[in-house]
């Protein structure tokens, strides 16, 4: 992360053509009073997302968007890492769902991966979450954070109130997955400044953090 971020005013891209994401974007951004517009509604085409990690995809859809807009630009990028299978899905997440973004398949992609293993065993299930959000200015100014949550992979999936991997991740420390827990209980950010629960919404503390530094 940069030591210090230059002033958010105006006008910010939100890089990202997810209805859902822009919407969280500019729930955390309204208390900034900035005007949030996505790089969907701008036309702006979507960028190759070719980085091997969170943070490079980040980085690459944010960059694209502040170049081709001329205006500070945010984007996030995030997955699913299971320790017995290296970090996959990572990056690859939403293409382990296949181009009919079938998650039930998915998961059980990633079931079948963890039972092929010679050293598959019921307590080597340990997977975590990832966000990685960068926000770039025009000028080439950029800050970037990440947020992550430890948990286990439970099978079969339990829930249906997430989306993606959420219905096979048992956080840390809590009893449901993420398929189980409200919106609220999962993406909420605490108001007492307590550590939030997903990785999203912990990325997003961390942003909002780093916002509300004095400069340096
Ligand atoms: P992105 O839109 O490129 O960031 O892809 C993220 C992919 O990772 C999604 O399609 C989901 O499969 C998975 N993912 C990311 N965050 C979550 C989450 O909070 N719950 C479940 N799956 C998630």
């Amino acid at each position: 992360m940069s030591a210090s971020a230059p002033r958010l005013t105006g006008r910010l891209v939100v890089a990202t053509h997810n209805p859902g994401k822009l919407r969280e974007m500019r729930e955390l951004l309204a208390p900034y009073g900035i005007e949030a517009v996505s790089a969907g509604e701008l036309g702006l085409p979507e960028p190759e997302e070719t980085g091997v990690t969170f943070r490079a995809n980040a980085l690459i859809k944010a960059e694209a968007a502040a170049a081709a807009a001329g205006l500070p630009a945010i984007a996030d990028d995030s997955g699913l890492c299971v320790a017995a299978l290296d970090g996959a899905p990572g990056v690859y997440s939403a293409r382990w769902a296949g181009p009919g973004k079938d998650f039930r398949h998915a998961m059980e992609r990633v079931e079948a991966a963890l039972r092929e293993r010679d050293d598959f065993a019921p307590a080597e299930r340990r997977a975590w979450f990832v966000s990685a959000i960068a926000l770039v200015w025009p000028d080439g100014a950029r800050l970037e954070v990440e947020g992550r949550v430890d948990g286990a992979l439970v099978w079969p999936p339990r829930g249906d109130r997430g989306f993606g991997y959420d219905p096979m991740f048992l956080p840390d420390g809590h009893e449901r997955t993420f398929g189980e827990m409200s919106a609220e209980e999962k993406h909420g950010v605490p108001a007492d400044g307590s550590t939030a629960l997903s990785h999203r919404a912990r990325a997003f503390q961390a942003l909002k953090q780093a916002l509300d530094a004095p400069p340096a």
